[in-house]
């Protein structure tokens, strides 16, 4: 696609351009604001705050980021940045900008193998944060400067506003701080997207209203993000997609874990604790979180309401099978082949979908009052419901947080979900102790692995470590955990912990790559205590 400089009218570009250009930017007015990708990097320069549009690999910028890659790996300048995203974002930002040693700080969450290197290399300053405190923050100067941002668009109205494309994330709030915007027009985004953002923000203490979303389709705000044109230094246009990824498949511990949880569903409407057409659901990232939800596609549930974070495979296979009344999250993240399927066909789904800020979608009250049914995945889990999400071994970074924990404290139900053991069974998720805390054991109430659920509301520290031991532990790990109990548990307290073993089979992992003890095989009972 290219990009001529500094035109003053749509005439001055060809035909097809020129048709195209009508559609994306309606005001005249900014068109002399075109820049190229490499004219608009030069606007950034070291120390700056950059923050951008985008969340998962949906609706960032490319173009920018990738030009000043290429900059900075010709001329060998010092360049080095805060970078800002909304969570995660494609490898032509995160990727490219960290392997060219341009990111110097990360703010809020990634999933890219480049930037994660250099975290735990402590090369970039990673700060993993709550992705609804992020605009919050922003918006309460707890971060000082944003000098660039730089936004995906899928179109300019007539007044100069944004139309945003496959994500929202924090994009109005930092079109709002930013000193200068630079607008990435995308070509690639289908135009249908317009229409199902909803933009709302809030203001600050002591200012704040109530959020007046009651049900999960209430659409409370405007399909645009409001923007002052004097900020815009440059407007890049570009067709260059959203960088997916595929999913793993759903292997078959996958499936016995949707079945279970299906059943415990089942169980809870029984008991009058859920309503027959269930509660709004949330669903975190990752694999088993879409297996998961792939068992909706066989269930009985009709006229499923999502409130949720991100909009995977499995949320757009059940509204084209007309089970969802209404997703609402803040991004649409397809794998590769959906992604086709969206770029083809919007319409399939655009009714059913509604984009909001990410500090709506994660918004701890909303989350509470609606009563969501939240569905995430732990790295490891210790026997009284403490859960880890985002360090392995207690300090190696793997993700971040992200809406986790938005989800898992406020939610009507918070359910986690992990296999009970991984690497060829040497790393049990079960342990006596996790070595990264993330949610409490007080934010978690039910556990769910491939052996069995663990429902822990109301249970006590004591009760809670039989359960999950019993229901949830792989049996290569099930003696091992009883004997570490039962010893604890002689001692005196409210939580069973034998301070100087609690790490043990960490440690036994780190030094000769396996959690098994030596005891195999010896059959514990766990005490009466
Ligand atoms: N010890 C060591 N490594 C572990 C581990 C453990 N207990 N549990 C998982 N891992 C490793 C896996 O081996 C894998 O690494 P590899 O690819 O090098 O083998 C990696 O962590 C990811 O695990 P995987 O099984 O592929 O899980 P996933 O794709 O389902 O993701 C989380 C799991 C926890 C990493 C992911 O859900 C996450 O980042 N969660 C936090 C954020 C979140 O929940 N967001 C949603 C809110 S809306």
């Amino acid at each position: 696609m290219n990009s001529t400089n500094r035109q003053s009218s749509y005439s001055a570009y060809s035909l097809e351009g020129e048709t195209d250009m009508k559609e994306r930017i309606l005001d005249e007015s900014l068109i002399g604001k075109i820049l190229t990708a490499e004219e608009a990097a030069e606007t950034i320069i070291d120390g700056m705050t950059v923050a951008t549009s985008g969340f998962t690999p949906s609706g960032y910028p490319k173009a920018v980021p990738l030009a000043l890659a290429k900059r900075v790996r010709n001329t060998q300048e010092k360049m080095e940045i805060t970078l800002i995203a909304g969570a995660s974002v494609g490898d032509e930002l995160d990727g490219e900008l960290s392997r060219e040693g341009i990111i110097k700080r990360r703010i809020p969450y990634q999933t890219n193998e480049s930037i994660r290197s250099k975290i735990n290399r402590g090369e970039i300053q990673f700060i993993d944060q709550h992705l609804s405190h992020v605009a919050q923050n922003i918006n309460y100067n707890f971060i000082d400067k944003i000098d660039v941002a730089i936004i995906e668009a899928i179109k300019i109205t007539e007044e100069g506003n944004i139309i945003p494309s496959t994500s929202i994330g924090i994009s109005p709030t930092i079109v709002d701080k930013a000193k200068n915007i630079i607008i990435e027009v995308n070509m690639s985004q289908p135009l249908e997207l317009e229409g199902i953002h909803d933009i709302y923000t809030i203001k600050n203490p002591p200012f704040r209203k109530p959020i007046p979303i009651i049900n999960c389709f209430d659409r409370i705000g405007s399909n645009y993000i409001p923007l002052n044109k004097e900020k815009i230094s440059g407007i890049v246009i570009t067709d260059i997609k959203d960088n997916v990824r595929p999913l793993a498949p759903v292997n078959d511990n996958n499936k016995i874990m949707a079945g279970i949880l299906m059943e415990f569903l089942d169980f809870e409407i029984r008991k009058g604790r859920i309503p027959k057409e269930l509660l709004p659901l949330q669903s975190g990232v990752g694999s088993v979180a879409n297996a998961v939800l792939k068992g909706f596609l066989n269930s009985k549930y009709d006229n499923l309401q999502f409130y949720t974070e991100v909009i995977q495979d499995s949320i757009l296979d059940l509204v084209e099978a007309g089970r969802v009344c209404c997703a609402s999250g803040t991004a649409i993240t397809p794998s590769p082949e959906k992604l086709k399927e969206i770029l083809l066909s919007m319409k399939r789904y655009r009714d059913k979908i509604i984009l909001r800020p990410q500090e709506i979608s994660n918004h701890p009250e909303i989350i509470r009052r609606l009563g969501v049914i939240a569905m995430n995945t732990a790295i490891e889990v210790d026997i009284y419901g403490n859960v880890n999400s985002t360090n392995v071994l207690g300090g190696n970074m793997m993700n971040g947080i992200g809406g986790s924990g938005d989800f898992a404290r406020n939610a009507y139900l918070s359910i986690f979900f992990t296999e009970s053991i991984i690497k060829d069974a040497h790393i049990s998720t079960i342990v006596p102790l996790v070595s990264h805390h993330d949610h409490t054991e007080h934010d978690v109430d039910v556990i769910i692995t491939e052996r069995g659920i663990a429902d822990l509301r109301g249970l006590s520290p004591k009760e809670r470590a039989k359960r999950i031991i019993e229901n949830c532990a792989h049996p290569d790990y099930k003696d091992q955990l009883r004997e570490y109990y039962n010893r604890a548990s002689r001692r005196r307290g409210h939580i069973p912990i034998l301070l100087n073993e609690a790490f043990s089979w960490h440690c036994r992992f780190e030094s000769v790559g396996t959690m098994k003890n030596d005891t195999g095989g010896k059959e514990y009972e766990l005490s009466s205590n």
